[in-house]
């Protein structure tokens, strides 16, 4: 079993007295739900700059090699859909949503949240209605339960167009519900940042509450993807290893506010594109 940053951080104390309390992953993401988006998480500012650049490219090339021809475009009732794992607020899928309308591909697919955080997935709800109700947004949305880690468990709640073969892992969960030639876009906390930190929120009685989590080294990541079936996918900007690595920076410091500056010169996010092999 891979250890926590939890018991990683226990072997280098931190000098900080705040009362800490660890509690299971899906618990603790639903204790956060209500502040998670306003919390000032930096990573989150960092995330969207990125997906900015990325989500574009990732339509892209989605759209290159699932594109409905402008007939079914007209008549099909059925469309390719677009799977934001992990969806958490929704914040992500908004900017899908979005950047599908920029790209005029708003109807050519269905976006699909998956989270196994009925707190998180109920913010999400809202803020998915908020955005269709505002944008007048043609894309369908629908929003499910899945753990990720326990896909056999949550497939019957699946929405029934990801109805597929259940698998052990987090990527083989993702190839579950993927077809040949699907593609794959990850983003995470890169390792140098989660070997001296982790994600978590104060609460109401300014307790510190901490998701149990575990740090993923990229090698990691990528020797765990090729495992389930899926190929790096070259995007801008990426290194030798087709990752696009973020570190904070004393100008990316200032974008990104007051909590990244304690960050500066450590490598903070990674983003990786994947796809699917036949
Ligand atoms: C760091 S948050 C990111 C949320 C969102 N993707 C974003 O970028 O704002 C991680 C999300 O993963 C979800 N999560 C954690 N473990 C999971 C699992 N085993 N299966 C599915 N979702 C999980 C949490 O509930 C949480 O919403």
């Amino acid at each position: 079993m891979a250890q926590t940053i939890q018991e990683l951080l226990a072997i280098k104390p931190s000098g900080n007295s705040q009362k800490t309390q660890y509690v299971d992953t899906v618990e603790a993401y639903d204790k956060w739900a209500e502040v998670y988006d306003t919390d000032g998480n930096f990573l989150q500012r960092l995330d969207t700059i990125e997906m900015r650049t990325l989500l574009p490219q990732f339509i892209d090339r989605v759209s290159k090699r699932f594109q409905p021809s402008p007939q079914e475009t007209e008549t099909t009732t059925t469309h390719a859909s677009l799977v934001d794992l992990g969806c958490g607020t929704g914040r992500n899928t908004i900017e899908l949503l979005s950047a599908l309308s920029t790209a005029k591909k708003a109807n050519h697919f269905s976006v699909i949240g998956l989270d196994a955080s009925r707190g998180m997935l109920d913010v999400a709800r809202t803020a998915t209605h908020e955005y269709g109700a505002k944008s007048a947004a043609q894309t369908p949305v629908e929003l499910g339960i899945l753990d990720l880690l326990q896909p056999e468990l949550s497939k019957t709640q699946l929405p029934s167009s990801l109805a597929g073969p259940g698998a052990v892992a987090v990527f083989a969960a993702a190839a579950g519900i993927m077809r040949a030639g699907a593609y794959l876009l990850v983003t995470n906390m890169h390792a140098e940042m989660g070997m001296r930190s982790q994600a978590g929120f104060t609460d109401e009685r300014g307790v510190k509450v901490r998701p149990t989590s575990y740090c993923h080294a990229i090698s990691d990541v990528l020797d765990a993807a090729a495992e389930a079936g899926f190929e790096v996918e070259e995007v801008v900007g990426a290194g030798a290893d087709g990752v696009l690595v973020r570190g904070v920076d004393e100008q990316l410091g200032d974008v990104l506010g007051a909590r990244a500056k304690k960050w500066v010169g450590v490598r903070v996010w990674f983003g990786v594109c994947f796809v699917k092999r036949n």
